[in-house]
C-alpha cells in the first residue's frame, strides 16, 4: 500500500447519471477530459438511486459503459460507495434510516448526509450495494481507488445511537460510580443511578455537564469511523489492493480526522477556501494549515479530492478566481503534500441546488472557456512536474492541533465565552513559519513529538495526564516547547487540575499561574521585554503568573498587573519551555520565534529573505529538494537568490541570480542535494 501514486492525479467528480438521457454529452465529456490532461474521476458519489432505483432492483449497466470507456481513453476511476445520499424509497420504508436531531426531532426525507450511523437497516443496505460495486469492479484495472461515502459528518440522536452510546460510556467506564465521579456528577444533583438515565446532549434536556458532551463528540467520531469501516470492511473483501479514502471537509470542526488515521489508506480533503475576499495572503496560510494538517494525519502525501475550478455557489458571494489563482491555489495542496489535484465538479449540474457551482465544463458546453484553460494548465503542470509524485515534507517544526482540545475549549465557559479563537490562534504561530518559508507539521495529543526540535501548543486547555508526561520528556531531552495562556488546565474528562495550573507541568515551565484576566475585544494591553524594552500589543487573555524558576523575558506593560512576567523560559533538563501568557500580535510573534528559530538552528527552506506574500514550501527525496515558490500578493515579487542556482522544473531552465514572480505566480524549482 506504500506506493498509492505513481503520478500526480488530476481529474473531478464526474456524475454521469444526471447526463443518461443526453447521450452526446457522455462522448463531449470523455473528448475534453482528455483535453484538459485529466487521467481520474471520481463517480458514483451520488448514485444510489440510478444504481437501485427500487429495493433489490440493480442497474450497474450505464457505470459499466462509464468506467470502461473511461478506461478505454486513459482516465481512471475513484469509484465511491454512495452512502452520502439515498433514494427515497429507502428512506419511506425505513423511517429509522433517517437521523435524529438533538432535539429529538427525526428529519423528513430529503438533502443528504442525514442518515443514522447505527441504523443496521441502513448498513445492510450501504453492505448489499456496496458488495455489489466491489464484485462487479474491485477487480477492474479501470478502479485505482475507493472514495468511501462523502463527507462523513453531523451526529443522530436516536435511540438507537442512544444505546449505543450508552454501550460505549460502559465499555469507557465500566461503573456508573466511576463514570459519576469522573463527570463530577454531584453538581446540580446530576448523579446517574442507572444507565438508561444517561442521553446525548440537548438544548432541550443535558447541556451542561462538559465530560458528558465531550464524550459525546468522542462517541460521534467513533460511530462514524465504525460506520466507515464497515463500509470499507465491504469493499475490500473483494480486493483488499485497491486504498480507499474519505474526504474531509474544509476546517470541519466535529469529527476527530486525526482518529481516522488508522483506518483509511490515503486522507482526502475538500478545500473551498475564500480567495479574493479580504487578503489573499492571509487566505494562503490558512488553507496551508490546514492542508499541512492533512499531511500531518498520516504522515503521507494527501489528496486534494475536491476543489473549484472557478467558484462556489454557498460562500458569502460567488467570487471568481482571477487569472493566475487556480494554478497557484492548485499547486498550493501539491506544495503541502497533495498528490492529486481534483476538482467538484466535471460538469455543471442543469438542475437542483448546484446548477450555479463552478465546474471544469460550463453549460455553454465546449472548452473555449477562461476556466477551462485553468484547468488544462494546472493538468500540464502536473505532467511535468512528475518527479515530484515520491518526494515527502520533512518538517523541524510542530503546532499542537487537537480536537478533543478544541470541543473542550469551545464548551469550557470560561474566561472569554465571547471566543478563545482556537483556529486563529493556532494559524497565528502557523503564519511565522509560512512568511520564513519553513515546513509545518501538526500533531494532536496522540501524536509522536520527539523527532521535533521546536513544538509549539497555543492554549493547550485540556491536556491529558499522559500528554503532561511527554511534553516533560520532550524537553528533558532537548526538546525546546512552547506552550500559551490557558494550557493544562484540565484532564482528559475536563476535570480541573488540583494543586495549580499548568498542572503537573508546573516545575517544566517554572512557574504557576494564579489568576487569567480577561480582556474584552476593545481592550488592549502590552508587554515590554526586558532585553531591549521592546513593546508589544497582548489581547484576550493575560494570565497571571509567578515565575519560580523560570527566566522572566518580558513583563506587563499596564493594569494591576504591570510588571507580572509576560514571557518566560525555563531550562529544563537539556531543553527549554517557553510560556508565553498573552495573546500576543503578530510582531512579537515574529520577533519571537524568528529568534527562537535561529537560535535552535532550524533552517528556512531556501536561506534567502522573502518578499510579503512569497513563501516557499520544500518537498524532498533522497536525492533532490523540490521548492515551491509561491507568490500569494497581486504585486509582481523578486526574490535574490544569492549563491544558489535552482532548475525551473516547469519551464526546465536555469535560474540563478533573481526569481522574478509575477502577482499569484508559482514557479517549482529543482535543488540538487
Ligand atoms: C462538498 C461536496 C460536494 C459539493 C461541494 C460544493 O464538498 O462534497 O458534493 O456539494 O461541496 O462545493
Ligand atoms: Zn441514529
Amino acid at each position: 500500500m506504500e506506493n498509492i501514486f505513481n503520478k500526480f492525479l488530476h481529474g473531478a467528480d464526474y456524475n454521469p447519471e444526471q447526463w443518461l438521457d443526453y447521450p452526446d454529452i457522455f462522448e463531449k465529456d470523455i473528448e475534453l477530459m482528455k483535453k484538459a490532461h485529466c487521467n481520474v474521476m471520481s463517480i458514483g458519489i451520488f448514485s444510489w438511486a440510478a444504481l437501485e432505483p427500487e429495493e433489490g432492483v440493480f442497474n450497474f449497466e450505464w457505470l459499466d459503459k462509464v468506467i470502461n470507456t473511461l478506461y478505454e481513453n486513459g482516465i481512471n476511476t475513484i469509484l465511491a460507495t454512495p452512502s452520502g445520499a439515498r433514494p427515497a424509497w429507502l428512506s419511506k420504508k425505513y423511517p429509522e434510516v433517517l437521523r435524529v436531531a438533538e432535539n429529538r426531532v427525526r428529519n423528513l426525507h430529503g438533502f443528504r448526509h442525514n442518515h443514522c450511523y447505527t441504523s443496521p437497516i441502513y448498513r445492510e443496505k450501504t453492505a448489499i450495494l456496496n458488495g455489489k460495486l466491489a464484485e462487479r469492479y474491485a477487480n477492474n484495472p479501470a478502479v485505482i481507488m475507493w472514495h468511501i461515502s462523502n463527507e462523513y459528518g453531523g451526529e443522530c440522536h436516536c435511540e438507537l445511537c442512544q444505546e449505543e452510546f450508552r454501550k460505549w460510556l460502559k465499555e469507557k467506564y465500566k461503573t456508573l460510580d466511576s463514570l459519576n465521579k469522573k463527570w463530577w456528577t454531584t453538581f446540580w444533583s446530576h448523579t446517574f443511578t442507572s444507565w438508561d438515565q444517561i442521553e446525548s446532549p440537548s438544548p432541550i434536556g443535558e447541556n451542561q455537564v462538559h465530560a458528558l458532551n465531550l464524550d459525546w463528540k468522542r462517541f460521534v467520531t467513533d460511530r462514524t469511523i465504525d460506520f466507515m469501516r464497515h463500509e470499507i470492511d465491504t469493499v475490500k473483501k473483494y480486493n483488499s489492493s485497491i486504498p480507499a479514502t474519505t474526504n474531509f471537509m474544509y476546517y470541519y470542526e466535529g469529527l476527530n480526522y486525526f482518529k481516522f488515521k488508522d483506518y483509511v489508506d490515503v486522507v482526502s480533503y475538500d478545500s473551498y477556501p475564500e480567495w479574493h475576499s479580504e487578503s489573499n495572503i492571509e487566505s494562503a496560510y490558512k488553507v496551508a494549515a490546514y492542508f499541512d494538517i492533512m499531511r500531518s494525519i498520516k504522515g503521507k502525501p494527501f489528496m486534494l479530492m475536491e476543489s473549484t475550478p472557478s467558484m462556489t455557489n454557498w460562500q458569502r458571494v460567488s467570487k471568481l478566481k482571477k487569472p493566475g489563482m487556480h494554478k497557484l491555489a492548485s499547486i498550493q495542496a501539491v506544495a503541502h503534500g497533495s498528490n492529486t489535484v481534483q476538482y467538484f465538479q466535471w460538469r455543471k449540474s442543469r438542475g437542483s441546488s448546484e446548477k450555479l457551482h463552478g465546474a471544469v465544463v460550463d453549460h455553454y458546453g465546449k472548452e473555449d472557456t477562461r476556466v477551462f484553460n485553468d484547468v488544462v494548465e494546472v493538468g500540464i503542470t502536473l505532467e511535468k512536474i512528475n518527479d515530484v509524485i515520491d518526494s515527502k515534507l520533512e518538517s523541524k517544526v510542530a503546532i499542537v492541533f487537537d480536537w478533543e482540545n478544541m470541543w473542550a475549549l469551545k464548551d469550557s465557559q470560561g474566561p472569554r465565552n465571547i471566543g478563545l479563537n482556537y483556529i486563529d490562534i493556532i494559524t497565528e504561530y502557523y503564519k511565522v513559519f509560512w512568511e520564513l518559508g519553513i515546513n509545518v507539521d501538526f500533531v494532536d495529543m496522540e501524536g509522536d513529538i520527539d523527532k521535533y526540535d521546536l513544538v509549539i501548543a497555543p492554549i493547550l486547555y485540556m491536556t491529558r495526564s499522559e500528554y503532561q508526561d511527554k511534553i516533560r520528556a520532550f524537553v528533558e531531552k532537548g526538546g525546546n516547547f512552547v506552550m500559551t495562556y490557558w494550557s493544562s488546565i484540565v484532564n482528559d474528562v475536563d476535570l480541573c487540575y488540583l494543586g495549580g495550573f499548568p498542572g503537573k507541568l508546573m516545575d517544566v515551565f517554572g512557574l504557576r499561574s494564579e489568576e487569567v484576566d480577561a480582556l474584552y475585544d476593545y481592550e488592549v494591553n502590552e508587554i515590554r521585554v526586558k532585553k531591549d524594552n521592546k513593546i508589544y500589543k497582548c489581547t484576550h487573555i493575560c494570565d497571571l503568573i509567578h515565575a519560580s524558576e523560570a527566566e522572566v523575558l518580558a513583563e506587563y506593560n499596564s493594569d494591576f498587573y504591570k510588571g507580572m512576567p509576560a514571557l518566560t523560559k525555563n531550562s529544563y533538563g537539556n531543553g527549554n519551555a517557553y510560556y508565553i501568557a498573552s495573546r500576543m500580535d503578530g510582531e512579537f510573534n515574529k520577533d519571537f520565534l524568528s529568534k527562537l528559530i535561529s537560535d535552535i538552528g532550524i533552517k528556512r527552506n531556501l536561506g534567502v529573505e522573502l518578499p510579503f506574500g512569497v513563501t516557499i514550501t520544500k518537498r524532498e527525496d533522497d536525492l533532490n529538494e523540490y521548492l515551491f515558490i509561491q507568490n500569494y500578493s497581486d504585486e509582481k515579487r523578486e526574490i535574490n537568490l544569492e549563491e544558489y542556482c535552482l532548475k525551473d522544473i516547469i519551464n526546465n531552465n536555469k535560474i540563478s541570480n533573481k526569481i522574478l514572480l509575477n502577482p499569484y505566480d508559482v514557479v517549482i524549482c529543482e535543488k540538487e542535494k
